[in-house]
């Protein structure tokens, strides 16, 4: 379990990630969405203690990180696929790892393994794709069989069957009661793969809660009817009070009428229906619907351009610009920093 409360983050001026309160539970997929610079990554960086929280807390079942003994035993992450040193073998990078943790060195094999990277275990790991990167983060994530996984867009650069194969990891893991916690920005994938999930928009939390209800708090439903006897139908729903859309292709629209009822009313009056389908709108829909306000950069001419909010100025500053700041080093943990 990941317990996080009152989390902030600021960097000078810009407010990162406010007083950001949830908890990401056990056994189940939770997925965590926001726009480009929402603060998702700094969340989770702070959940391994990688940046300081301006103010609030985070804690990894009941500890904070810094207290945890061999932490990758505890927590397991991806944040950076290339956060690896490229002269090291895939094998020996993950080496490093178990044996600063207190983890067999058999692991490293099984992880390999695991992730389909067995044939490529004594090349160096700059000559790998984004892909095998990605695939390498995912192996050191798992190397300390942990109860919590963090993957920061974990699918970048996955192949179809890559991104398939991480899907049904992550399912595995969450039910064998482990907390998975996985950001991304493809919404058919995570609504494929996420029971829960945590949005935030410039650093606030807009919504913690199941897929179901986000989506359908999010979106608007409505059911789909076509007839070839389009008239006599409309002139059914309209002695009903049912008020109907014209949609293309010949279609009407109706909201708030269940699709049950509407095909009682058609079947009642002996019309022929082609179509009497309901509709949900998709996780996609539902993300921008909830999100459009808090949007920081949108397209422009082709630019990405900041656009004015009530909230600081947006422009981004340079990674570790901040004196007193921890900098990124390429590497994924703070434990890996101290070894490197
Ligand atoms: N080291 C840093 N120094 C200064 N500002 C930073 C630093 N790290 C992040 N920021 C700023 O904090 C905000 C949140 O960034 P973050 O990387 O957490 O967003 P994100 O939700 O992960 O975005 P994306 O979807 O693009 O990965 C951004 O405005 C970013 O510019
Ligand atoms: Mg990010």
């Amino acid at each position: 379990m990941i317990e996080l409360e009152g989390l902030t983050k600021h960097y000078g001026d810009k407010v990162a990630v406010d007083h950001l309160t949830f908890t990401v539970r056990p056994g189940i997929i939770t997925g965590f969405l926001g726009p480009n610079g929402a603060g998702k990554s700094t969340t989770m960086r702070m959940m391994l203690d990688l940046d300081n929280p301006t103010s609030g807390t985070v804690r990894i079942d009941g500890k904070h990180y810094r207290q945890l003994e061999d932490p990758l035993t505890y927590i397991g992450a991806l944040l950076e696929a290339k956060a690896v040193h490229g002269g090291r073998s895939a094998a020996n990078h993950l080496l490093c790892l178990a044996q600063s943790n207190g983890i067999p060195r058999g692991r490293v094999g099984e992880v390999l393994e695991m992730v389909g990277l067995s044939s490529v275990a004594r090349k160096r790991a700059k000559g790998f794709s984004l892909g095998m990167g990605q695939r390498l983060g995912i192996a050191a994530a798992l190397l300390g069989d942990p109860q919590v996984l963090l993957f920061d867009e974990p699918v970048n650069g996955l192949d179809p069957e890559g991104i398939h194969w991480i899907r049904n990891l992550m399912k595995h893991l969450a039910a064998q009661g482990r907390t998975v916690f996985v950001s991304s920005h493809l919404m058919s994938e995570m609504a494929l793969t996420a029971d829960h999930l945590v949005v935030i928009g410039q650093g606030r939390l807009m919504a913690d809660t199941s897929m179901k209800d986000f989506i359908h708090q999010n979106s608007r439903s409505y059911v789909r009817m076509r007839s070839p006897e389009q008239q006599k139908l409309l002139d059914v729903l309209r002695a009903e009070g049912i008020h109907a859309a014209a949609a293309g292709g010949g279609a009407l629209e109706i909201d708030g009428v269940p699709a049950e009822r509407l095909g009682e009313l058609a079947a009642a009056h002996h019309l022929t229906l082609h179509e009497l389908s309901p509709q949900q709108a998709s996780l996609e829909e539902a993300f921008m619907r909830l999100t459009a306000g808090s949007v920081e950069y949108h397209a422009h001419n082709g630019e990405p351009v900041p656009v004015p909010t009530t909230a600081v100025p947006a422009a981004p500053q340079p990674a570790g610009a901040r004196p007193g700041e921890p900098q990124p080093t390429g590497w994924g943990t703070d434990w890996q920093r101290k070894r490197s």
